[in-house]
């Protein structure tokens, strides 16, 4: 078997067919999702908030986004594996952004890299695919910008909606293979998708984008406290687990773990 590539991404849309994909942060969850046939994941900067105890995305580092990347890609056979540039890793310019994007495609393995901005992230870019590395462009709610943008649903106004089509076009132009749309009503995420030969992916961005992708832990239940509107959720991880580690601290505490079957001699 072979990874999905940048190509069967892009017959999809030639094809009229939506996709999947989902976030991934360590190698065991990332090969159940591989082997349920997700055919993209995502490593994003969200391991800030889902493992790394970080309120946002913002101090992720190069070295975490390396670590937990190559971990997906080790545990993973069929899936593209896009990398997500952390914040610091790209606003200075395309040379570095081309050296952390390297980085990742060399030290952890990911098939793609992605960043936030459209028109204010173009010479980077450019630079990435110039060399090779299929880019994929996080537009609309972009949580890097948290400390200008909040999170908020973004292209509201004429203007805002303007510029992000704006930022789609100049992502496309710059040669992104995708582009991610992060809480945009949906009649603007629809009309970004029809303006583009790009596939959208979509989160909170509603039904009219090419793709849909999913923080896993929020889609599982896993995540604790609120988790936004746009998410669905498919299963319940987090009563799972916890009444898993009640009933073994309840075993231990009243001798009923372990038994015999559980015991050398
Ligand atoms: O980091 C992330 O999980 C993301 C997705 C929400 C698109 O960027
Ligand atoms: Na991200």
């Amino acid at each position: 078997t072979r990874r999905i590539t940048v190509h069967d991404i892009a017959a999809a849309k030639e094809r009229g067919e939506k996709w999947p994909m989902l976030t991934a942060y360590d190698a065991m969850t990332a090969s159940v999702f591989d082997e349920a046939g997700i055919p993209v994941m995502l490593v994003g900067d969200s391991m800030g908030n889902t493992h790394l105890g970080y309120e946002t995305t913002v101090p992720v580092t190069m070295d975490e986004m390396t670590l937990l990347s190559a971990a997906v890609v080790r545990g993973t056979r069929r899936a593209l594996i896009i990398g997500d540039l952390p914040f610091g890793s790209y606003q200075e310019g395309p040379v570095q952004a081309l050296r952390n994007a390297t980085r990742l495609v060399k030290e952890a393995g990911v098939g793609a890299v992605k960043l936030e901005g459209g028109e204010r992230s173009l010479p980077q870019t450019e630079l990435i695919v110039q060399a090779g590395i299929p880019v994929v462009s996080h537009l609309g709610l972009t949580p890097q910008s948290v400390n200008t943008m909040g999170y908020r649903v973004q292209g509201r106004s004429d203007e805002a909606a303007h510029q992000l089509l704006k930022d789609a076009k100049a992502a496309q132009d710059a040669g992104a293979f995708a582009v991610v749309l992060e809480m945009v009503p949906a009649e603007l995420a629809a009309e970004v998708t029809r303006s583009l030969h790009i596939p959208t992916v979509g989160i909170g961005a509603g039904a009219g984008t090419d793709a849909q992708v999913l923080v896993w832990t929020d889609m599982t239940g896993l995540t604790g406290g609120k988790v936004p509107r746009f998410t669905k959720q498919y299963a319940n991880l987090r009563q799972t687990l916890g009444d898993a580690a009640k009933a073994f601290a309840d075993d231990v505490v009243g001798g009923a773990f372990p038994q015999e079957e559980h015991t050398f001699h």
